[in-house]
């Protein structure tokens, strides 16, 4: 029997209290539990200048873009929780898109996104949960390679969405939280064979 997929997972927020962090921390908790194995890392952890080509032409690449790439690389799937800035993805997530995107001696710039398939969720404390964002992040992950699952979650009231355990108390978020993340390891597990 083949090894079960491999996520991982982060928040495009670097917030001690972001609630994409939250939210990438319950699909990585729901990941393990629902039969992968889930890498939950803190881009607060990789702190990288904004991409700039000088700066690469002069230096190469920042070692916590090399970190990056190779985390990439050593998993199957991503879990994405972006939050929404002006109805758009953070310069976080894109800035980190954009740095693993870059060749590496011989590792090609996209070799991180090959073969890799995607879920993605964002949330907000306004009411459409960083709804507008999402088309933003499939389309930034489809630029790059990755084939992004249809099924997506915006949690909007993100202050009152998460009760004292993590869990989302909402009972058909929680329900579609799942579903999204067994769809994620299903794919992963028949694309792995
Ligand atoms: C520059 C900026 C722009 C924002 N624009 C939006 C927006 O368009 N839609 C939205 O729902 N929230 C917006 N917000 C509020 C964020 O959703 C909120 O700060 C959220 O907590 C950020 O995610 P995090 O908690 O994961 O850090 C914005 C916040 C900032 C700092």
């Amino acid at each position: 029997m083949s090894q079960s997929p491999r996520i991982l997972v982060f928040a495009g927020s670097a917030r001690e209290t972001s609630f994409n962090k939250r939210l990438a921390k319950l699909m990585a908790s729901r990941i393990d539990a629902l039969g992968g194995q889930a890498t939950f890392i803190d881009l607060r952890d990789y702190p990288m200048p904004l991409y700039d080509g000088d700066l690469e032409d002069g230096e190469g690449l920042p070692e916590n873009a090399r970190r990056l790439k190779q985390l990439f690389i050593e998993h199957q799937g991503l879990a994405i929780a972006s939050p929404e800035y002006n109805g758009f993805i953070t310069p976080l997530l894109k800035n980190t898109i954009d740095w693993v995107s870059r060749p590496d001696g011989d590792i090609g710039g996209l070799v991180p996104y090959e073969n890799k398939i995607a879920a993605i969720s964002g949330a907000s404390p306004g009411g459409l949960g960083g709804l507008r964002a999402l088309p933003l992040v499939r389309q930034l992950l489809s630029n790059v390679g990755v084939t992004v699952l249809p099924n997506q979650l915006a949690i909007g009231g993100a202050s009152k969405a998460f009760d004292d355990q993590g869990q989302l108390a909402d009972e058909g978020q929680a329900k579609t939280l799942d579903a999204i993340c067994q769809r994620l390891i299903d794919t992963l597990a028949r694309q792995q064979g």
